[in-house]
Order: C-alpha cells, then structure tokens, then sequence
C-alpha cells in the first residue's frame, strides 16, 4: 500500500499560509507618511490622504492590477507585469516597494522604500480596498515596540 503520496505532502505545505502576519491599518497609517510625499489616496468622491502626483493614487490598490493607474505615466515594466496578470496583494506590493527596480526587473520610476511595519503598512491599504479581507483574526495582534 502506497499511502504517503508526495502530492499529499506537497499539497499541506501549501495549506499552511505563507503570510502569517496581519497588519495593524492604525499603525500603517503613520507608515504612510513617508510615500504621502509622492501618493495621494483618494477615491472619486473622497480625499483621503492628500499626497503627491509623482506616483499614481493608491487608492484601491490591493487587488487592483499592476500600472493600471489611467493616465499615470508608468514605467513600461510595471505596466508589463500587470498586463502580465500581476495584482497587488499584500505580500507582493511590500516586496515591491523594497525594490521597485529588482522587482520589475527594469528600472523603475519609484525608489527603493525602507518601511519599519510593513505589514502594518499593507494592511492600511488594503482599507481602500473595496471587499478587502479584512478578516479580524485579532489573535495575530502584536505590540512590538
Ligand atoms: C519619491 C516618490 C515616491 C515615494 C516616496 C513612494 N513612491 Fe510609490 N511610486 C512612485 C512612482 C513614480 C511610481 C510609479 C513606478 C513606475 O512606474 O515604475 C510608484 C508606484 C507605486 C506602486 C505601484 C502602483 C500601481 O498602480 O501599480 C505602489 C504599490 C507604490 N508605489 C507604493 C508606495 C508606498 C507604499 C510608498 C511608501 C512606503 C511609496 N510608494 C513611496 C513614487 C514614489
């Protein structure tokens, strides 16, 4: 009897989350301030963060498609990779703004961000997220300063 199935195997590796952490969208607006100088959020009816026009509007921008941002000017390989199929998650938007260049692969029109609370950060801006999961595991919360 063959029971240990690799696939088995492999397919609990993948059960368990890769992103465990959730964020804290009070703490992450703080974080905002640094990318404020060059983001506004705002929807069409609402400003909520005023900002700089130098990057595009992040309002909605988790789960919104790579370089979709009309009539923003993007680098080429941004707009590529959201052609491509990118969306911002959580997770992929904090690897990006680390190293927009690396993470394109080309250069980028946005500088490498050093963020303190990362998570916190995203989690902050997946609140402008229509149907964001804002799903309340509050047993993740932690107090780390
Ligand atoms: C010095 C200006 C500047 C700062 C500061 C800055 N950004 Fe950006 N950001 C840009 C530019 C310009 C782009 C467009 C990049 C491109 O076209 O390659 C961009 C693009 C982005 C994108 C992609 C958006 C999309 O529509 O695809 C995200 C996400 C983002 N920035 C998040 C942040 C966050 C979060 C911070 C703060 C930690 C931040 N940025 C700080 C200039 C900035």
């Amino acid at each position: 009897m063959k029971l240990i199935v690799p696939a088995i195997l492999a397919s609990l590796a993948f059960a368990l989350p890769a992103t465990a952490q959730e964020g804290d969208p009070d703490k992450g607006k703080k974080e905002f301030k640094r990318c404020r100088a060059c983001h506004a959020i705002a929807s069409d009816t609402e400003d909520f963060v005023k900002g700089g026009k130098t990057g595009p509007n992040l309002y909605g921008v988790i789960g919104r498609a790579a370089g979709s941002v009309e009539g923003f000017k993007y680098s080429t390989g941004l707009v590529e990779m959201g052609a491509n199929g990118l969306v911002w998650d959580e997770a992929n938007l904090l690897e990006y703004i680390a190293n927009p260049g690396k993470f394109i692969g080309s250069k980028s029109k946005m500088t490498p961000q050093k963020v303190k609370k990362g998570p916190d950060l995203a989690a902050y801006l997946a609140s402008f997220s229509e149907g964001s999961s804002s799903d309340s595991d509050a047993a993740a919360e932690e107090t780390s300063d």
